[in-house]
């Protein structure tokens, strides 16, 4: 089990000498192995462009799906590799039929990229965006847990809520 601190830092990624590499949230640098397997796969297309797009893509495609449904709990038909999180927000909310009367919930610290997309969902539809106000510091997980009830309780027109499970905005 590797442990936090600068050996695991130097064991496990690339990054230079006297760096600290701590903007995770904007890019993130990859592990080596992540990274190794990355250049073996590239080489491995290089060498045989014809069979890697013809075939060797949807199988390696199917087998990585599969194994992070596993890895989440979801269901392989109901699950889709895509480039970011915002796109998957995006994805999931432009093929919901909201309406006018519905609600979409986000939460104070909702990132903003996922935040402008439920405003421009909520404008293209009709429907209303609710947020929760989490306060900072937070007291305890219940706290979330019954605000997050009480407004279900009380806005039974909320269609999706939209989660992070990092927060995502420093400047709510
Ligand atoms: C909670 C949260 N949601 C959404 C995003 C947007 O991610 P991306 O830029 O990969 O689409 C981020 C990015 O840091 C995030 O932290």
């Amino acid at each position: 089990m590797a442990t936090f601190g600068r050996d695991t830092e130097k064991l496990l990624f690339r990054h230079e000498e006297g760096a600290t590499f701590l903007n995770h949230g904007s890019w993130g640098s990859v592990p080596r192995p992540v990274y190794d397997e990355r250049l073996r796969l590239l080489d491995e297309q290089e060498s045989a462009p014809d069979r890697w797009f013809r075939w060797r893509v949807a199988d390696l495609w199917t087998d990585n799906l599969e194994a992070a449904c596993r890895f989440v709990g979801a269901q392989f038909q109901n699950t889709a590799f895509v480039r970011n999180a915002t796109t998957a927000v995006n994805t999931v909310l432009k093929s919901l039929p909201l309406k006018s009367g519905d609600a979409i919930l986000v939460y104070s610290w909702t990132h903003h990229a996922v935040r402008n997309i439920c405003d421009a969902t909520a404008q293209r539809t009709g429907a209303d965006v609710l947020s929760v106000d989490i306060k900072i510091p937070i007291k305890s997980r219940h706290d979330i847990v019954a605000q997050y009830r009480e407004m279900l309780d009380t806005h039974p027109n909320v269609k999706i809520a939209v989660l992070g499970k990092i927060m995502g905005s420093s400047h709510a």
